[in-house]
């Protein structure tokens, strides 16, 4: 029997709720499916500075290297704010990224017919809404050099550095052209070449690449124009690709098309390595422990781990099949809720109407 090895880092905040229903449910579509998964639990985010002292420690990323896969829920919470930079969640977050050098994030965003009513759009705008950001992940701005902050006469003066190398945007590149090509072969490259250097490189590097995918539409568009354009007009768009801190802030957007945040799976992959699979959303400490998060975005994740991680697409297939065929019958968590034809449920409900769809 094949068998993989799953990474599962629960994190902060809503995350072990919908770690253990998003468990319950790869459970029973590997035993469908004729495959075994195994999974291995370790501390990350605030939870491991708890625990450990450190928000992404050693044994985690050797666990890590060591699988066939990470799924992780969602990390942070108000509480780390104060600590220095280096023992906050986030900077685990940004440690796992580039130690695994995860450097593609693929955002795919795809209205759910039965939930176009949840947008804040209007229904006719996102209706044929089929997008994905691919951001890249492990340079730009988040992790160029120098940084910091020094003391000047004239107080104190930060600093980060936006940079990107010909080769980390040849190879980002590539993988939008790769996911155009099974899609709808248009690619759309975002930046801001009438202000910055770093555009310019980006945008020159983009259209290099694209001589070798004839078949394929480039456009570009600056990054203030395509916020625009997701709210104005989000169906024209088929691949985004986009650099580190605008890929950030257009995915938040595009989540937002769908009616939820919390309906927006996510893949973080390398060349050579296993991925992370993550929901878009954060750990939401708000509602906490209340057993009425979404653990839709991380069942998608799920699903998109199971085909691209370990090509079984039918099992992958059928769990998003289960969790349409539920939202269908009307019910949603209340971030979803509607109207009054809809019924509302929570996390640990959710999971067990899609357990029952999947059998
Ligand atoms: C995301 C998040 C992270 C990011 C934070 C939590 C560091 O917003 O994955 O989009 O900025 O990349
Ligand atoms: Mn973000």
């Amino acid at each position: 029997m094949k068998s993989y090895k799953i990474t599962l880092l629960p994190g902060d905040g809503i995350g072990p709720e919908i770690t253990n229903v998003t468990q319950k449910i790869l459970d029973l579509v590997s035993r469908k499916f004729g495959f075994e998964i195994k999974f291995k639990e370790m501390p990350f985010g605030g939870s491991a500075i708890d625990s450990v002292g450190n928000p992404f420690p050693d044994k985690t990323l050797q666990e890590c290297k060591n699988s066939d896969a990470v799924l992780l829920a969602a990390i942070g919470d108000p509480k780390y704010d104060e600590l220095p930079r280096e023992k906050r969640p986030e900077t685990g977050l940004l440690n796992l990224r580039s130690s695994l050098e995860l450097f593609a994030n693929i955002r795919p965003v795809k209205i759910i017919p039965s939930l176009t009513k949840a947008s804040s759009l209007k229904e006719e705008f996102v209706k044929n809404v089929d997008l994905v950001v691919v951001r890249e992940l492990t340079s730009g701005i988040y992790f160029g050099e120098p940084k910091g902050s020094i003391k000047t006469e004239k107080g104190e003066r930060a600093f980060n550095t936006m940079t990107y190398t010909s080769e980390e945007i040849k190879r980002i590149a590539e993988i939008a052209f790769k996911l155009a090509k099974q899609r709808n072969q248009k690619v759309c490259s975002v930046d801001k070449a009438n202000v910055l250097d770093v555009s310019q490189l980006w945008r020159e590097e983009t259209i290099l690449v694209s001589n070798k995918y004839k078949e394929i539409e480039l456009t570009h568009q600056y990054v203030d124009n395509a916020a625009m354009q997701l709210v104005r007009n989000p169906s024209q768009f088929d691949v985004i690709l986009t650099g580190n801190l605008f890929g950030d802030i257009l995915s938040d957007i595009a989540a937002m098309l769908t009616g939820s945040i919390g309906m927006l799976p996510s893949a973080s992959l390398t060349t050579n390595g296993p991925g992370v699979f993550e929901p878009v959303h954060g750990s939401a400490p708000d509602i906490a422990g209340k057993d009425i998060a979404n653990p839709i975005a991380m069942l998608l994740s799920a699903a998109m781990m199971l085909k691209i991680a370990f090509n079984e697409t039918q099992a992958a297939n059928h769990l998003e099949n289960a969790i349409n065929e539920i939202l269908n019958e009307g019910y949603r968590t209340s971030d979803l809720m509607s109207n009054q034809t809809t019924k509302q449920v929570g996390c640990s409900q959710m999971g067990e109407l899609v357990a029952e769809k999947l059998k």
